[in-house]
């Protein structure tokens, strides 16, 4: 398996490096205000009748309204669909396929986090494509582009707003799809911090630890490019000046916010380029069995990880660790990445994050840690024993192999009572 695990990885590398993903970046609007913009960019998108994918609590809370707003002010029709609920299942992407169609919309905006965009980017898919959720997962399984996508994150943590991934919940198949296409980017991302200040500080926490896993996975990932490495760096950087200002004073502190949605943005394109690894397999697998945040499953494996890797990181941890100011005269890489994991782990204490998985048993960790590592490696569409799905599903790109007993380690970890600190 290490020898497949390998093979994948360097056909997954090779197929990444002759991807220029600055080409797929979407057009960035940023700063406070900015989201009333979106009329402007409808039009220059030439939209006329946009659907707007949403939540119910963002409308509620009235991050909606004013959006709403701007695009008729520009001559934009709208509709409001705000049936998307956390981790977006198959039939929340029907039910807005469906309305965008009976509403004959020509174009969308994705206002509010990852759920509502990749739901958003689902029913682009569904409404080009004439084809079920479920066709599209693996990767470049989408054959015509979606319809022009505005993405407007209001929490900073997927960069869904610029990765060409999109998660979809699907109770029948009992996990979550992942569709992986370069049709499915949104064309302009609007990041504007205002629309973050209602965020609460447990999902500022929750999200800006997904960026930061992001950040980190890629930057240690074999397929990073030199420019996604910058953006990764930037990214790391970004999460550690601002996420706990963004925790203690997000209502107010707009420079936090917009640091952190920077952050996010740059952190998407990370992992556009570099993928995730283990810490998001296993977070995926907690997420779908027991509803965990996914920022907050994150947090909770990542450092786990990171000390898993052990010498096989410590070099990129330690210019991680220079990066972000923890460097003393003297101290090794090894130390240094020590000294880059135990801060994260203080940032995590000091945000109160939860270090194990409600409702996690013991005897359930050896299945999460056989779902998390096919995952891993891809061996999911590759047991179908299809060719070209064992080409495309080259599973993430990891600088150490884990085997079965070693990410079943990790997994009890997050069995409560806490096992383990951090
Ligand atoms: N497409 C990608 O590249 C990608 C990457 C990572 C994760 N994901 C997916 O994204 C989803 C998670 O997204 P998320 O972490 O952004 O959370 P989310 O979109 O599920 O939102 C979490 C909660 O926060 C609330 N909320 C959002 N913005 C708010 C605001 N400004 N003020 C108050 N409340 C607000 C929402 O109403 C919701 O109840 C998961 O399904 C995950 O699998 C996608
Ligand atoms: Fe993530």
């Amino acid at each position: 398996m290490t020898i497949m695990h390998k093979l994948k990885s360097e056909l997954g590398r090779q197929a990444m490096s002759r991807i220029k993903y600055e080409k797929f970046v979407p057009d960035l609007e940023n700063g406070p205000g900015s989201a009333k913009r979106a009329g402007e960019v409808a039009r220059r998108l030439g939209i006329t009748k946009t659907l707007i994918v949403t939540d119910k609590i963002l409308v509620d809370i009235g991050l909606v309204g004013p959006i709403n707003n701007a695009l008729q002010n520009a001559g934009t029709q709208t509709v409001i669909f705000d049936g998307v609920l956390p981790d977006p299942t198959v039939a929340q992407i029907e039910d807005g396929a469906e309305f965008y169609i009976a509403n004959g919309c020509d174009g969308i905006i994705a206002i509010g986090g990852g759920s509502a965009m990749d739901c958003a980017k689902m029913i682009g898919a569904v409404v080009s494509n004439n084809k079920p959720p479920a066709a599209f997962a693996g990767a470049f399984k989408v054959r015509k582009r979606i319809p022009a996508l505005i993405a407007v994150p209001t929490t900073h943590g997927t960069g869904s707003e610029v990765t060409f991934a999109a998660v979809v919940s699907d109770p029948v198949a009992q996990r979550k799809l992942l569709v992986s296409d370069f049709k499915i980017v949104p064309r302009v991302a609007i990041l504007d911090p205002e629309l973050l200040t209602g965020l609460p500080p447990a999902i500022s926490a929750a999200t800006g630890m997904d960026a930061l896993t992001h950040a980190v996975e890629s930057y240690l990932s074999p397929w990073a490019t030199s420019y996604s490495l910058e953006k990764s760096r930037s990214a790391v950087k970004g999460v550690f000046d601002f996420i706990l200002r963004a925790y203690h004073d997000g209502e107010s502190d707009l420079e936090a916010r917009e640091g952190m949605l920077l952050a996010s943005f740059n952190a998407g394109i990370g992992i556009s380029c570099g993928a995730v690894g283990y810490v998001h397999a296993i977070a995926h697998t907690l997420g779908y069995n027991y509803h965990t945040p996914h920022g907050v499953a994150n947090a909770m494996i990542l450092p786990h990880v990171l000390r898993f890797y052990g010498d096989a990181a410590a070099p990129r941890l330690a210019e991680l660790a220079r990066l972000v100011g923890l460097s003393t005269t003297g101290n090794s890489d090894e130390d240094l990445a020590r000294l880059f994991i135990d801060r994260i782990c203080e940032m995590q204490r000091e945000m109160h994050m939860p270090t194990t998985v409600q409702g996690l048993r013991a005897d359930r960790v050896d299945d999460m840690a056989t779902i998390a590592l096919q995952e891993a490696h891809g061996e999911r569409h590759s047991m179908l024993f299809r060719f070209g799905e064992f080409m495309m599903d080259t599973g993430y790109p990891t600088i150490k192999h884990m085997t079965h007993g070693e990410c079943a380690r990790i997994v009890r970890h997050c069995v409560a009572p806490p096992s383990s600190k951090l």
